[in-house]
């Protein structure tokens, strides 16, 4: 059975007080939770001080993106070890860095290795649009972005995977728990099953994402192939953040 996990993507979001008023908040709330792992995923500039801010709980830190390469003449760009000196997770793929940076299935490839490389927990994130949604190949974009994904990695254990449907994101409009539950109990269960059999699939934690809530996260949670949520916009509110937590475990547990 896989871990529940929910993390929250802060994207471009806060300042530096918010930020620290942000962790230091869920460190009380949700510091220390049985049954679900939480992640804080603040932009790259926070990354240590909300890890100093959650230090003593046991709530996560992760990255939203990173270089594959390791060092040199990248300006701009954060390392992999960068990242792992200060946090142990990464969010890789997101649909925004797809669209508006051009991020290919293949860079989202070797950033996923040199995320495990590096000792870093990838959430790696797929999602079709709503075009392709409406062409009918929703299923066969999520397929290929996962394979490409994990094309070579070895190692399934350390891997999320988060269903972000890209028509659900930031909307306020949220899949259907039924529909994310097609994809993610369907064809993503079934490329982990394929490359890393079924043991290993299963325990692979699951998260959906697009426009989660307090009030729709247990929809989803209630369905078994789904483990936890990546959450956006509801993630940069403290309360509602640790009641998507709470609802997780509670359902989970
Ligand atoms: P949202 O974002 O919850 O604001 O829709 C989710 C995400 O992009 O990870």
């Amino acid at each position: 059975m896989a871990r529940a996990v929910v993390a929250g993507n802060w994207k471009m979001n806060t300042s530096v007080a918010e930020a620290r008023a942000l962790a230091a908040e869920l460190r009380e709330s949700i510091g220390h939770m049985e049954g679900v792992d939480r992640v804080l995923c603040p932009p790259f500039p926070y990354l240590g001080m909300v890890r100093d801010a959650v230090t003593g709980s046991t709530i996560a830190v992760g990255a939203q993106n990173m270089s594959q390469h390791e060092k040199g003449a990248f300006t701009g760009e954060v390392s992999p070890g960068m990242v792992a000196e200060l946090c142990t997770h990464v969010i890789l793929g997101h649909s925004e860095r797809r669209a508006l940076y051009g991020e290919t299935d293949e860079a989202v490839n070797l950033k996923v290795e040199a995320a495990l490389k590096a000792g870093l927990t990838p959430i790696i994130c797929v999602g079709e649009t709503l075009a392709q949604r409406e062409a009918g190949a929703a299923e066969a974009v999520v397929e290929r972005q996962l394979v490409k994904a994990i094309d070579g990695v070895e190692t399934p254990g350390a891997l999320i995977v988060a269903y972000e449907p890209v028509w659900a994101i930031g909307t306020g409009v949220p899949a259907t728990p039924d529909l994310a539950a097609d994809i993610m109990g369907g064809v993503i269960q079934r490329v982990l099953e394929s490359t890393y059999g079924a043991t290993a699939a299963s325990a692979t934690p699951l998260l959906y994402g697009g426009s989660v809530t307090a009030d729709s996260v247990r929809g989803f949670v209630e369905q078994e192939c789904i483990h936890g949520a990546l959450v956006g916009g509801a993630s940069l509110r403290a309360e509602e953040f640790a009641e998507i937590v709470r609802t997780t475990a509670e359902v989970k547990g």
